[in-house]
């Protein structure tokens, strides 16, 4: 399939994990793709393997950073016909030791940060063309010691259906992927948790999880593609979550 034919997409957060498989993805149907993240190292190595991509180190935090990312896309493309909100950090505490700096760490990166990129990046879109903000199950569900991190994602998931309802007269769809667990290096990244209480909490999910495995990022990476697709043309302000049934079902 050729959906995304010469179509500029820009995945922000693009360098491991569900971003990595989705501008994989989306390159192998024919877009032009631009990616961000943080680790020079990763960057490079996915602009590598991405056939046309180009890479920009940018902290989603650093809003001035963000802009200089999209300054230059408009001066290289000229458009951005899909946008990918991806980025994203973990952050786990319960309630009684989450520190305001955590807090203001994981609000930055996946709330602020993320809906300042979407301000930054629409004046480069137009008539049909995409958002898709990666958002999660912990918005929805009660996992004690989740709280900076669904706190962020549950306003990231009601920014999205505002903004879904100011872009819609000019023709842009705004939607929302809420993954459950999926298997990315996401988890190991949790300050405050240690490899043992990881593979610990794997083993939790994965036992609760109705299909009794973790999901993998080309499987969400699918689910990215169909939603910044004309295939749905008449979806916007959805959130799709792809958590094999974990939210539902539990
Ligand atoms: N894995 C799961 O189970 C799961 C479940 C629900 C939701 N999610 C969400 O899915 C998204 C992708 O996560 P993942 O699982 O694929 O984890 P991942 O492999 O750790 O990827 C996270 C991505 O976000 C980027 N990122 C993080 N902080 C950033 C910052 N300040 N500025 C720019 N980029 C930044 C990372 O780039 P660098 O490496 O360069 O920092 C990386 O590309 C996140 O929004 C996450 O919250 C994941």
């Amino acid at each position: 399939m050729t959906r995304f034919q010469d179509k500029v997409v820009l995945v922000l957060g693009g360098n491991s994990g569900i971003g990595l498989a989705s501008a994989q993805a989306f390159a192998k149907e024919g877009a032009k793709v631009r990616i961000t993240g943080r680790n020079q190292q990763t960057l490079d190595e996915a602009v590598s393997a991405i056939p046309g991509a180009k890479g920009f180190q940018s902290d989603i935090a650093d809003i001035a950073s963000t802009e200089q990312v999209i300054s230059a896309i408009e001066a290289e493309d000229g458009r951005i016909d899909v946008l990918y909100v991806n980025a994203g950090v973990g952050g786990f505490a319960p309630l009684r030791d989450v520190t305001e700096d955590a807090w203001d760490h994981v609000h930055s990166v996946n709330l602020k940060g993320c809906i300042f990129a979407i301000q930054k990046a629409v004046r480069l879109m137009g008539k049909g063309g995409a958002i898709i903000v990666t958002g999660s199950i912990g918005a929805h569900a009660s996992l004690p010691g989740n709280l900076a991190y669904a706190a962020a994602k549950g306003g990231l998931y009601a920014a999205v259906k505002v903004i879904a309802g100011e872009l819609v007269s000019e023709g842009i769809r705004v939607n929302m992927v809420s993954p459950g667990p999926i298997d990315t290096p996401l988890l190991y990244r949790n300050p405050g948790m240690s490899d043992e209480a990881v593979a610990a909490l794997k083993d939790k999910m994965i036992e609760n999880i109705p299909m009794h495995r973790m999901g993998q990022s080309e499987e969400v990476a699918r689910t990215v593609l169909f939603l910044a697709s004309d295939e749905a043309s008449f979806i916007t302000a959805a959130n799709l979550f792809v958590d094999g049934g974990l939210l539902e079902l539990r």
